[in-house]
């Protein structure tokens, strides 16, 4: 029995999570995985349900489980609460040790007229976004009065050398080239950052390593994104430039991720957020959400599995399903049940093969 846990959290992230779960409970019946899902209040469900973006129940439910898949979390509703629905994500990242974040990023087949970009420019970009999830800014000591108010920023040597070596584990295992983003003209955590990043690299012959701050990496990312390979970068950094990046590919809709490092589940999300404005219309696109759970199959060692469902959501992409955010019709649900289409005859040419 694999345990998962599933947080839909609000807005949109309830539709896209129910489609990446149809998929994995058809891939569970199918190839007998026993996968067991239980749902659970998080963010600002919640605060409604208990006052707490991160009840206790669903805390533990999470520490025992063998992985968390998360919607998105946060909304007007909750802009003003004591505490609001995103502080409620960042908890459960700090108290699972999720201190790396991969985002991966690359221009589906079909969508090459779907980038902001010119195709010349966007045709060939994938690129992994490695950015760390525990540190920084988002967890400095905060001040707040309607005078004046601050946040500390603090990277300690252990924690840039963790993350340093989880992006160079996976240059290695993808095109061999790491650029490192960070301010280290400006900001004493990025000097760290830096220096360090510089001697773990000596571990790592292979890999070409690269430095780039944080603005000229936002510039050349629309300009040459098919130059990069892995970036390795800081929290707040990668918050921002992985949303840049997505859309390269034509919207931040596509894009899934997995937080891992900890001892226990990693936790595997869409890059997105709560997309109030699209909420209950089914008109999100799930393909994060979908993307997110292949992450997840990969983590807990099923990557047969994972090779399905991606295989599975590309090929539905390449069909021209497209949701509104890529300009198409296609409502998530749909979606949802297109890419579960391809599954059953993936799933059926895989037994095929077997036989
Ligand atoms: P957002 O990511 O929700 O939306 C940004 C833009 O992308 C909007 O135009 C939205 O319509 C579009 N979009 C996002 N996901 C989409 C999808 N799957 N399909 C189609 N279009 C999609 O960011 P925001 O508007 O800045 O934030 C809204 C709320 O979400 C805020 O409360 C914010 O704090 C929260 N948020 C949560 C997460 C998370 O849970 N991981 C991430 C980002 C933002
Ligand atoms: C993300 C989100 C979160 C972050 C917010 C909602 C706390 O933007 O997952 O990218 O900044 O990490
Ligand atoms: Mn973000």
């Amino acid at each position: 029995m694999i345990n998962i846990v599933i947080l839909p959290g609000d807005g949109i992230g309830p539709e896209v999570t129910t489609e990446a779960v149809r998929c994995l409970e058809l891939l569970s019946r199918a190839r007998g995985l026993g996968l067991r899902f239980t749902g659970h209040h998080f963010g600002g469900a919640g605060i409604d349900a208990h006052g707490d973006p991160l009840p206790a129940s669903t805390l533990a439910a999470c520490k025992a489980a063998n992985a968390v898949l998360l919607g998105a979390v946060g909304g007007d509703k909750w802009d003003e609460a004591p505490i609001r629905p995103e502080a409620g994500l960042l908890r459960i990242r700090a108290e699972l040790g999720l201190y790396a974040n991969l985002r991966p990023a690359r221009i589906y087949k079909g969508l090459e007229d779907a980038s902001p970009l010119r195709a010349d420019l966007a045709q060939g970009t994938d690129v992994l976004v490695v950015r760390e999830l525990t540190g920084g800014l988002y967890f400095g000591a905060r001040t707040y009065s309607d005078e004046a108010a601050s946040d500390l920023c603090s990277y300690s040597r252990p924690e840039i050398e963790r993350i340093a070596h989880i992006a160079f584990h996976a240059a290695r295992g993808r095109r061999r080239k790491l650029c490192s983003v960070d301010k280290a003209n400006v900001l004493a955590t990025s000097k760290l950052w830096r220096k360090v990043v510089s001697e773990i690299a000596a571990g790592y012959p292979e890999v070409e390593l690269s430095h780039l701050y944080v603005d000229a990496a936002a510039m050349a990312l629309v300009t040459r994104p098919r130059d990069f390979d892995v970036i390795l970068t800081e929290n707040l950094f990668g918050d921002i430039l992985s949303d840049e990046l997505s859309v390269i590919g034509g919207s931040i809709g596509l894009l899934g991720s997995a937080s891992v490092g900890g001892d226990g589940p990693g936790l595997f999300e869409p890059i997105h957020g709560s997309a109030p404005p699209l909420a209950g219309k089914d008109v999100a696109n799930p393909a994060g959400a979908i993307a997110s759970a292949a992450m997840m199959l990969t983590e807990l060692g099923l990557p047969e599995c994972a090779q399905l469902l991606t295989v599975s959501l590309e090929r539905t992409i390449e069909e021209g399903h497209r949701t509104a955010d890529l300009g198409g019709t296609t409502r998530c649900s749909e979606f949802g049940a297109r890419v579960r289409d391809n599954l059953r005859f993936e799933l059926a040419r895989s037994e095929a093969g077997e036989r």
